[in-house]
This record gives structure tokens, C-alpha cells and sequence, in this order.
């Protein structure tokens, strides 16, 4: 059985995943970091992938940009083939003054100006938050590695582009880190399913200082990224 995006079948696709916004990042994740990989979807160009790391099988997929596209794709991993562990590896844009391009975040937990919790027709605000068990072994995975971490709130934003001023500093005054567009999504959907997320970023560019990466830069260095997500397998 498919459904509307992904034209695997039940049992193609592994407990864990790895879930890049980029479809090419996860055909060059597949390429380079899995043995064995295997294609199980082109549907609308969002690649994904299933082979195994150290003989443990996974999944890498892409998500496409923002909440209604990761929250498609999370919501038919979930339901339709079973999966159990979600984890973004994407990147983010710093709000925080403390932090530098290419520093990675654990995003315990995420905020948004997005309605997209207004489904689960809750009587208040819905704090979007990551599985422990995926951020403590994270963390504990990235320090066996001596990869520097930061552990913290981020903001999933309906927009990249925004008339809006002083976003950063607003953010920050609550100690929310960096920005991205998919995380409070993938958390919400995982929660109702009782089935475990993690965003992992790397801060991409910065809101404050204005600094950016190149696209050959950010190709190298999200390595250690992907090495953190691979061990959660
Ligand atoms: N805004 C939203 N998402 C992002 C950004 C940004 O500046 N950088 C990387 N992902």
C-alpha cells in the first residue's frame, strides 16, 4: 500500500528516520553515510531512502519546507509504515548573539506562530517538545563525540521572509535560540502518536551578526550532524 506522497510499501521504510528538508541532502546522506541504500520514493522529487548504519537498518527522506510539508510526510511515516523515531537534521538561523554558524542545536523543545496545533482543538497553548530519550542519547552521543551542543527552546516560523522587525530580539528575550520552519510540527504530530522526534540544526546563518554560510560549506560541516542522528538508530 502507498499513500498520496510516498509510493513505498509497508516495510520499506525503518523505525528510525532521518528526515533532511532538502530531498537531494537525503539522497546524499543515503550515498555517503548508509551501506546498502535502497530508493523507496520519487513521488513528487522527495527522495527517500532506507539501508543500514553499523548493520542497523534506517531511513533518511526529505520534508520539504515548513510545517505543511513535514507535517505531511511525518504523518504518513507514522501512520502508514510504522515509524517510531523522527529526527530533522536541518539547519537553522541564529536569534541568539551567543551563537555561531555551524554550532549545533538539540531542540528540546520548539515555539511557532503557526495555527497548526489548532487541529487538536486543545483549550490552551500546546508546548511543542522533543522525546527525551532521543535528546538525551543525542546529547550523550554528541559528547562521546566531543561535537559541542546547545540544548534549547527554537522557533518554528510560518515565514522566512517577514516584514516584521526586531524577531530576534523579541525571540531572545525568551532565551529561544534560532529559527526554523519544521520542528513544532514534527513534535506535535509524533506527540499525538505517541511516537518519538527530535529536531537536530545547525545554525546556517545569522539573525543577528547577519553572517551566512555558502552552500559548499554547509555540505561539510553538517557531517557531524548526521553523525549525532545516525547513532540514535
Ligand atoms: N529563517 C527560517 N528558517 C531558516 C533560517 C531562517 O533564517 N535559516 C535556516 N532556516
Amino acid at each position: 500500500m502507498s499513500t498520496p506522497h510516498n509510493s513505498a510499501k509497508k516495510g520499506d521504510i525503518a523505525e528510525t528516520i532521518l528526515l533532511p528538508g532538502d530531498p537531494l541532502r537525503a539522497k546524499f546522506i543515503a550515498e555517503n553515510f548508509l551501506e546498502n541504500p535502497v530508493q523507496f520514493n520519487s513521488v513528487r522529487n522527495m527522495l527517500g531512502f532506507t539501508g543500514t548504519y553499523k548493520g542497523k537498518p534506517v531511513s533518511v527522506m526529505g520534508t520539504g519546507m515548513g510545517m505543511p510539508s513535514i507535517g505531511i510526510y511525518s504523518y504518513e511515516l507514522i501512520h502508514f509504515y510504522g515509524v517510531k523515531n523522527l529526527i530533522r537534521v536541518g539547519s537553522c538561523g541564529a536569534y541568539s548573539d551567543k551563537l555561531d554558524l555551524y554550532d549545533i542545536i538539540l531542540a528540546m523543545g520548539a515555539c511557532t506562530n503557526s495555527n497548526y496545533a489548532r487541529q487538536f482543538e486543545l483549550p490552551g497553548t500546546y508546548s511543542a517538545i522533543a522525546s527525551w530519550d532521543l535528546l538525551y542519547k543525542a546529547k550523550q552521543v554528541a559528547d562521546s563525540k566531543n561535537i559541542k551542543v546547545v540544548v534549547g527552546n527554537v522557533l518554528s516560523s510560518d515565514t522566512f521572509y517577514t516584514p516584521e522587525k526586531d524577531l530576534p530580539k523579541k525571540w531572545s528575550s525568551m532565551n529561544v535560540l534560532a529559527v526554523e520552519m519544521e520542528a513544532y510540527a514534527l513534535y506535535c504530530n509524533a506527540a499525538a502518536a505517541g511516537v518519538n522526534a527530535l529536531a537536530i540544526l545547525t545554525v546556517s546563518d545569522s539573525l543577528v551578526t547577519k553572517k551566512e554560510t555558502t552552500p559548499e560549506e554547509r555540505e561539510k560541516n553538517f557531517t557531524q550532524m548526521i553523525e549525532i542522528a545516525l547513532e540514535l538508530a
